[in-house]
């Protein structure tokens, strides 16, 4: 991690403290609330009405700007984010381009709901993204590393290209947090997240934001989560603001964990192939290097058979079966039952907290009773 982000994680858990008074708690308030007083005398009062603003929306958006060093709007979750992105960057007529590898409910969202009004959806895997270009695109909207194939494109190039032919760019950095890269300082528009994953960090709530420094995209994005409502609970802004406390040291095991398992599975016999942006000679390798802090948290490892799969899954006593990722605990999922284009084999792994060596024994047994 550069010194940077170490500088910002620090900030992070003091900079509430300028702002308070003795016997203040250090830790922001739930405030659950539909209604603040609004007096017909009119005030400068910051808050008015539940759909507008709210206290622990405004303290858990305060920590994420800081991280980012953006401006900040939550969302109830990562896909309330990503539609925020489609419906305010696009109308009809227009063209996006988004990765044909990515997240699968992204692009389903783009062609089921966006595509109905003219908007026409064109898809290029992550690994050729800069391939054929960015004319005629009003919308770019890239996943490095992909969910779940975890192919890697160039920020910074796509964000040059695309922005010289006009589009706004989108970065969707769920599985990287801004702590392991940071699309801003590359050169994109916006992030999207799903705070649901790491940033949060402990699967007890589903969360999103968007980021950017372009002070007419925040307003829009604001704009249409005021009126169109898809609006964080204080309880979850709550619960993510906690955890986001613990994004530094969680993050930090969790790549150490994806790094050593990358190694150690490659060495493995029971396996056909690992996927992990930072192995050197994996694809994408030298632009993760130039571009990543930190190779991530997920890794994908194919075990030759979905049957093998699903063993390893389901057996290994420390792999949590879940669709989910970045929480404390090690999950696993085999990602060809949704369709995707990866091996049926293809387990993909997000590294947990646990301690390495309880992780790779449980792992590595189990690997050795699987499969041929
Ligand atoms: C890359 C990526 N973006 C967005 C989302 C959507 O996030 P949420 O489940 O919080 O709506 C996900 C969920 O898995 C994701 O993996």
């Amino acid at each position: 991690m550069p010194r940077d982000a170490d500088r910002l994680f620090a900030d992070l858990l003091h900079h509430r403290l300028g702002g308070l008074s003795p016997g203040d708690a250090i830790v922001p308030a739930i405030q659950p609330a539909s209604v603040f007083l609004a007096p017909s005398a009119g005030s400068n009062a910051p808050y008015e009405y539940g759909r507008f603003h709210n206290p622990t929306w405004t303290e858990t958006e305060a920590a994420l700007a800081l991280l980012e060093q953006a401006e900040i709007v939550t969302f109830p979750s990562g896909m309330a984010a990503v539609a925020a992105t489609l419906i305010t960057q696009t109308r009809g007529g227009d063209r996006i381009l988004m990765p044909s590898d990515g997240y699968y409910a992204s692009r389903l969202i783009a062609e089921k709901f966006v595509g109905r009004f003219g908007v026409t959806i064109i898809q290029r895997p992550t690994a050729r993204f800069l391939d054929g270009g960015f004319d005629g695109f009003a919308l770019v909207i890239a996943e490095t590393p992909s969910n779940p194939g975890l192919d890697i494109c160039d920020i910074a190039a796509v964000a040059t290209a695309a922005k010289a032919a006009g589009a706004v760019v989108a970065v969707d950095n769920t599985t990287m947090t801004p702590l392991g890269q940071r699309p801003l300082d590359l050169g994109a528009d916006m992030v999207i997240a799903s705070d649901t994953k790491a940033i949060n960090g402990h699967s007890d709530a589903l969360f999103g934001h968007i980021a950017t420094r372009d002070p007419a995209i925040a307003a829009a994005i604001l704009e249409y989560r005021k009126y169109t409502g898809p609006i964080p609970s204080p309880f979850d802004a709550w619960l993510v603001h906690r955890g986001l406390e613990t994004l530094e040291v969680r993050f930090s095991r969790m790549t150490a964990n994806a790094a050593a398992l990358a190694e150690r599975l490659m060495a493995h016999s029971k396996v056909k192939g690992v996927r992990y942006p930072g192995l050197p000679g994996a694809p994408g390798h030298e632009i993760a290097k130039r571009q990543m802090h930190s190779f991530g948290f997920m890794l994908g490892v194919d075990v030759g058979s979905a049957d093998a799969a699903n063993r390893l899954i389901d057996e290994c006593r420390f792999i949590q079966a879940t669709t989910s990722f970045g929480g404390m605990r090690t999950s696993g999922e085999r990602r060809a039952k949704w369709g995707d284009a990866v091996p049926e084999g293809y387990v993909r792994l997000s590294a947990g907290c646990e301690p390495l060596e309880p992780l790779w024994s449980a792992i590595s047994e189990t690997l050795s009773v699987i499969g041929d």
